[in-house]
């Protein structure tokens, strides 16, 4: 087997999570107890929040004072979603250390999420990553419905591919691959990755992956095997998308991590402090714990 010894994972939770919990209208003292905890486990890139319109993702209105409400830790990279220059303004005004761009591979997708198409949403990122880079910030690109789109059903890996490629031409370190609906399965997740690693090599790629259907750590386990180093994670699960109807939340981070310390794969995360954190958050929101390992260990 050609696996990686080591693997950086991307904690997703306080954004991808709390966005789409119904319950979850956190106050920013509860949302930054949760970073901060998070940030105790090892983990060294937590997505924080996201500076997008208030109307559309409600959960995420208070993300200026998520920010000024954590503890700083020297270890942690904050970042946070940034869809324009107004969400750029508003995440460099809270002190954030990375931003994140995303767009899509259909053109469906790109109008629900983010009111416009998927060129257009291209565009208004290329000032978005001139000035944050010009700011010394890292920008990290997603592509959404990677697979399947849940308005143009299956997603053509060549436009994965070109969307992919420009994002990295604008400067983004790495582009996340999301599986946003969580229905891909190893082959069609490979095929999709191949296409793109002809543009852009593994080492500037991971894979964000949902489970609605239950596949998403079969899916880690294949793209691990092409190459990919880094996975983002939802601690207890939580989560999925408020323009994917039906879209479960991220991999849980406990079972992502239980797969990689089984393989001897090293992420620098105590599974037991992450267990923890991801059944004290799902009483908090009174929902299931959608860990399959936190469940067994609580
Ligand atoms: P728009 O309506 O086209 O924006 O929205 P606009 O520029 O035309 O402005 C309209 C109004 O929005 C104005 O206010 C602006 O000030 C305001 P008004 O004059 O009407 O009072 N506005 C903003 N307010 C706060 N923050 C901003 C901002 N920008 C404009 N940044 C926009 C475009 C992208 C802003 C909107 O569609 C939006 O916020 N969409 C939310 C998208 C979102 O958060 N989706 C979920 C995250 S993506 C995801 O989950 C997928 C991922 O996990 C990967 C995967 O799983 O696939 C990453
Ligand atoms: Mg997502």
């Amino acid at each position: 087997m050609n696996l990686p010894k080591q693997v950086r994972i991307v904690e997703v939770g306080p954004r991808d999570g709390l966005q789409n919990e119904p319950g979850a209208m956190l106050s920013a003292d509860l949302k930054a107890n949760l970073i901060n905890r998070l940030a105790t486990s090892g983990l060294q890139h937590i997505e924080a929040a996201a500076f997008v319109h208030p109307k559309w993702v409600p959960q995420m209105a208070n993300s200026t004072e998520v920010l000024q409400r954590i503890t700083r830790h020297q270890h942690v990279n904050y970042s946070a979603l940034t869809p324009n220059m107004q969400g750029l303004r508003r995440a460099l005004e809270a002190g954030i250390d990375e931003i994140a761009v995303f767009g899509a591979a259909s053109e469906s997708f790109s109008q629900r999420n983010t009111n416009c198409s998927i060129d257009e949403g291209l565009s208004r990122f290329a000032p978005v990553i001139k000035t944050a880079q010009a700011e010394g910030l890292k920008v990290r690109g997603y592509v959404s419905v990677v697979v399947d789109c849940p308005y143009e059903g299956p997603v053509d890996p060549q436009k994965v591919a070109q969307v992919s490629d420009a994002l990295m031409q604008m400067g983004c370190y790495e582009i996340s691959l999301g599986d946003t609906i969580g229905t891909a399965t190893p082959g069609r997740m490979l095929d999709m990755l191949n296409a793109v690693m002809h543009f852009v090599p593994a080492r500037n790629l991971a894979g964000h992956c949902h489970d609605t259907y239950g596949q998403a750590l079969a899916n880690v386990y294949a793209m691990l095997q092409a190459g990919v180093t880094c996975f983002d994670g939802s601690v207890a699960g939580l989560g999925g998308c408020p323009y994917a109807q039906g879209a479960n939340g991220n991999v849980a981070t406990e079972d992502l991590v239980y797969l990689l310390h089984g393989l001897g794969i090293h992420t620098g995360i105590q599974l037991d402090r992450l267990i923890k954190i991801g059944c004290d958050i799902s009483d908090l929101l009174g929902r299931h714990n959608s860990s399959k390992v936190g469940v067994a260990n609580h």
